[in-house]
């Protein structure tokens, strides 16, 4: 599995490209706006971005922020030929770039489309469901991106769970409460049209997933599973990544990429364990072992 970085902090890309762990970036709007705030206003986006693709040793998603067809296309360009002689440059799109209620607009999956056929990659943003992501792919996409952490947030949410946005979603406890409720509920059915029929049932189901989703990670699986079961050349981005356990179960899938923020980079690498081994083999340490060193 390759590991981006999910971050527009210029000393975090270099730290863990300095780990040797990095092997591309993503970017968003909302990444950059707090690289900006952090340095108070006062920075030349061009040549911060210049000197992100100089650090990252492969592909950085950088996105458009229109969300017309013709302007997004317009503006992939300029981010491309801007930033191009400077690393390997790919165009975030939104998969469905609609702002109205309705919450339809196909502007994105024509932007893929156009890009894909220019030579320009795509990175398909915002993939909440294994459908879009299909489209995306049939598309053009390079790179797909479904959001975990927002699915886990949106089922979460639904049911009332309080959480704080690093906290581990666990879905199998969820699954055996739905399998329990669901349980109850037949208890007092009669046959299984009668089940079928039954309201309360599908209430359960509903209310504990999303569409037949049953987390973040599963929407990943999903999407892992369709693209390769048509061999498509799309690459599937674990994004919207909050946690290490996370990082784990999307590996387990076989996920192409994870993107992860820096903060969960650092999780990965710690555990009580170690650090107690640690300690215990340093005040092991006999002097003549120490001596080796001193020669
Ligand atoms: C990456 O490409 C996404 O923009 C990012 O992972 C979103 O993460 P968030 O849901 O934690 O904001």
């Amino acid at each position: 599995m390759k590991i981006f970085i999910d971050s527009a902090e210029l000393d975090e890309i270099k730290k863990a490209c300095e780990w040797g762990i990095i092997d591309g970036a993503t970017t968003n709007p909302s990444l950059i706006k707090r690289a900006v705030d952090r340095r108070g206003g006062k920075i030349s986006m061009e040549d911060y971005i210049i000197e992100i693709l100089k650090t990252v040793p492969g592909p950085v998603s950088l996105e458009v922020i229109a969300v017309k067809a013709d302007e997004m296309i317009e503006q992939a360009r300029t981010l491309y030929r801007k930033f191009g002689p400077y690393g390997e440059v790919v165009i975030k799109i939104p998969i469905n770039p609609s702002l109205g209620d309705d919450g339809l607009d196909f502007d994105g999956l024509k932007a893929i489309r156009q890009l894909s056929g220019e030579g320009i990659p795509v990175n398909c943003t915002l993939v909440m469901t294994p459908e879009q992501a299909l489209l995306a792919a049939k598309a053009g996409a390079a790179y797909v991106s479904p959001f975990a952490g927002r699915i886990d947030d949106y089922i979460r949410t639904k049911m009332g769970i309080k959480f704080e946005k690093g906290d581990y979603f666990n879905y199998e406890l969820l699954g055996i409460i739905r399998e329990f409720r669901i349980c109850k509920c037949l208890e007092n059915l009669n046959s299984v049209a009668e089940a079928y029929r039954n309201g309360e049932l599908a209430k359960v189901i509903s209310e504990t997933t999303d569409n037949g989703i049953l987390s973040g990670v599963d929407l990943v699986a999903k999407v892992v599973k369709i693209l390769r079961n048509y061999d498509f050349k799309t690459q599937v981005i674990a994004s919207s990544i909050r946690n290490a356990r996370q990082v784990r179960e999307v590996a387990e899938v076989g996920v192409d990429i994870a993107t992860l923020p820096f903060k969960v980079i650092e999780e990965m690498v710690k555990h009580y364990k170690t650090l107690e081994g640690m300690k215990r083999f340093m005040a092991d340490v006999v002097p003549q072992y120490e001596e080796i060193f001193k020669k």
